[in-house]
């Protein structure tokens, strides 16, 4: 499509005229939705909330029933937010989904440590993993349709990442994670999710243990490839072969944390690790005056190549979710660098729509 009819796309509709919606335009292909944060689930942002209700048909909390906010003390849990967050899906009739019951950022070090701080034994931190699960996954039995029941648990070549969870229970602890999962709500769906599974080694690694899960009897329904996209990484040839990977093992794919970063690099590796932080430099920020128009139209066809792959794998896919609704929202102003102006999603500071937005809509009707 040529630059014009995007933009022509993306502006305002004549009165009368009915707005193409993400919803609207993938209905039957797969679902579409958005990470909330407290402001959207609250209904205080009003900017956001009428996206949230037109545009999108199932949610995710960005923060909000991760370990460290709805369990932050040994004996105490906070669950104001994930109730306001939940009946925030039911009264707009989403998908609700849980993100994440089990990961080793955002989790408090009394987790894995007794109360004189020494580190647990493998029972008692398999103990605390079941009885959070059972409290977390049961409050919200039959609302919250599925479930990141396993953050990240490999490393970049594949391998097992020696997190808190690995070192004290064993490899093992991800079986246990959905067995308890599963107890607490057998309807639910369950998935594993990390980045850069379209990475050859890391995928391999993510199939093989994806496999183990599911000859040991875990009742693993679903993939969630996180989606921290670049401009140039994953290539449309990475993205297909990845869900193509997860489609000949039998579970659907869901492209849980959409977003692509059009700004420099400030880290050697690509990666979604929220502990890889860096520096900035005066060249690392350099869209503070706006998106200029060649940017904005090369991130319009880089959505639309991504989306071209979804939409052929409409099979496997069943869900994708963007991690934010407008540019101003997303993580990535912050991360891996903090303070910089950031262009990720398809609904600009303004909340209004970009030629991204347009290229999504375009790509469901094109195949
Ligand atoms: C991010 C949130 O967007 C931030 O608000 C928070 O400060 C750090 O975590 N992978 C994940 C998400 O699974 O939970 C992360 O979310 C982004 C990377």
């Amino acid at each position: 499509m040529k630059p014009l009819a995007l933009i022509m796309l993306a502006a305002a509709v004549a009165p009368g005229q009915i707005a193409p919606t993400l919803k609207g335009a993938y209905e039957g292909i797969f679902r579409i939705g958005a990470a909330l944060n407290p402001a959207q689930f609250e209904e205080r942002d009003p900017r956001g909330n009428p996206i949230i209700a037109a545009q999108f048909d199932t949610i995710s909390p960005e923060n909000a029933l991760k370990w460290g906010s709805i369990h932050p003390r040994v004996d105490g849990y906070n669950f104001e937010p994930a109730d306001r967050y939940v009946a925030f899906g039911e009264k707009h009739k989403m998908f609700i989904v849980g993100h994440c019951l089990v990961w080793h950022s955002q989790t408090p070090r009394w987790v894995f440590e007794n109360e004189n701080g020494e580190p647990l034994t493998r029972e008692g931190l398999l103990e605390r993993m079941r009885d959070h699960i059972r409290t977390v996954v049961g409050r919200y039995k039959g609302r919250i349709g599925g479930w990141d029941v396993v953050n990240e648990a490999l490393n970049e070549d594949g391998s097992m990442r020696q997190s808190p969870w690995y070192r004290i229970i064993g490899e093992d602890y991800l079986l246990k994670a959905f067995q308890f999962a599963h107890e607490a709500d057998p309807r639910a769906e369950l998935y594993y999710n990390d980045y850069s599974l379209e990475n050859e080694a890391k995928r391999k690694g993510a199939v093989e243990l994806i496999r183990k899960l599911k000859a040991a009897g875990a009742a693993i329904s679903g993939v969630g490839l996180q989606g921290h996209d670049k401009m140039d990484w994953p290539t449309a040839r990475q993205e297909a072969e990845t869900i193509e990977a997860f489609a000949a093992l039998g579970v659907k794919v869901h492209i849980t944390e959409l977003d692509i970063d059009v700004l420099p690099r400030t880290t050697r590796q690509n990666t979604a690790d929220i502990s890889a932080t860096a520096a900035g430099t005066a060249q690392s920020n350099p869209y503070t005056a706006g998106l200029p128009e060649e940017m904005q139209q090369a991130l319009a066809r880089r959505y639309a190549e991504l989306f071209e792959v979804f939409v052929q794998h409409r099979n496997t896919v069943s869900r994708v979710t963007f991690w934010g609704v407008t540019d101003g929202d997303s993580w990535l102003n912050n991360f891996p660098t903090r303070g910089r102006t950031n262009y990720p999603l398809l609904f600009d500071r303004e909340g209004k729509p970009k030629p991204a937005f347009a290229a999504v809509v375009q790509k469901a009707k094109t195949n």
